[in-house]
């Protein structure tokens, strides 16, 4: 059967991707894990491509793993930095995108504290040059597409079913680019989004993306499948939407006993970085069902997925060394 096409795609959030195109990645990011498993990850996969990540805003997980996806597949892959280019002398992001466009670039990994930013990457063009592939890896609060993809992953991999199953979101809502892609992702496939954490940090208005908010914490940890505990996020000033951080972990930190109320193998998840002891307990974040390492190690073969599906559309892995 002719498998379909990504080839050319921008991933600027998952709104766009069908659940089949969703299904198709998380596929494609299996046969990736395989690879990285095989004891040999370097392939040609991707051999005269281009990579630029082009970062903006602090990140070691995203960047480190989309530089490794591009380098395991053979592309050359450079790092861009706000603080290192041109940026800091006044040049304007759509200069930057331009320039490193007409650079002959094929894919463009974009990661800024703008919600949109990777869309009006997109939309950048002049008569000569065309923006090309845009992957966006985090906008704001707006979507983290690559993220909500490796969660997806992650539970399946850890054998669970996501169709049916409840999906506990809990902590910072307001400020996270997660939660949001995640909500997509996740309804997309099947599971049901439960929302929790203080009132001041959980947008009412996600529930018209299907998601459901819970009042209190018992109630969304009862019966879920996977609770993904997002970090405060105090640098977006979000210690200011409660009174203090002790009082924060009292009532919403993941504790081992509060997850006893979850499934007995419920998966536990945290994007990273964490805070830990404040979102998450020390123990919850490294016990067996902590599946918060794992999560790390599949963003490489989910980044390798998208960089391989979007700039290739995907051929016969076989024979890739
Ligand atoms: N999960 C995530 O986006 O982590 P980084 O900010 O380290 O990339």
């Amino acid at each position: 059967m002719k498998q379909m096409s990504l080839q050319g795609r921008s991933v600027l959030g998952l709104s766009d991707f069908s659940e089949s195109e969703i299904e198709r990645i998380l596929e494609m990011a299996g046969q990736m894990k395989s690879i990285l498993s095989s004891g040999h990850k370097k392939t040609d996969l991707l051999r005269g491509k281009s990579v630029v990540n082009l970062f903006s805003e602090a990140s070691t997980r995203t960047r480190s793993s989309f530089e490794l996806a591009g380098k395991y597949l053979g592309a050359d892959v450079i790092n861009i930095t706000k603080s290192g280019s041109s940026m800091t002398k006044g040049e304007s992001m759509r200069d930057t995108l331009l320039t490193l466009s007409a650079m002959g670039t094929d894919a463009i990994v974009i990661r800024d504290s703008s919600e949109g930013a990777a869309f009006f990457a997109k939309q950048t063009s002049s008569p000569w040059v065309k923006v090309p592939v845009v992957l966006n890896a985090g906008d704001g609060a707006h979507a983290h597409p690559s993220q909500a993809l490796l969660d997806l992953f992650t539970v399946r991999q850890a054998g669970k079913k996501i169709r049916g199953m409840k999906y506990v979101i809990l902590g910072d809502i307001l400020h996270s680019r997660v939660a949001r892609s995640d909500i997509v992702g996740f309804t997309a496939l099947g599971a049901e989004v439960h929302l929790c954490g203080p009132r001041t940090l959980v947008p009412r208005e996600l529930e018209s993306m299907g998601a459901v908010v819970d009042s209190s914490l018992e109630e969304a940890l009862q019966g879920a499948g996977a609770v993904n505990v997002l970090r405060i996020q105090l640098e977006r000033a979000a210690g200011g939407f409660f009174p203090t951080l002790r009082e924060y972990s009292r009532l919403f930190g993941l504790t081992e006993e509060r997850l006893a109320l979850a499934e007995k193998d419920a998966v536990v998840l945290h994007p990273g970085p964490m805070n830990r002891g404040i979102e998450i307990s020390y123990d919850t974040a490294y016990n067996r069902q902590s599946m918060i390492q794992e999560e790390v190690r599949n963003g490489v073969a989910v980044r390798m997925a998208l960089l391989y599906l979007t700039l290739t559309g995907g051929g016969d892995l076989e024979n890739c060394h």
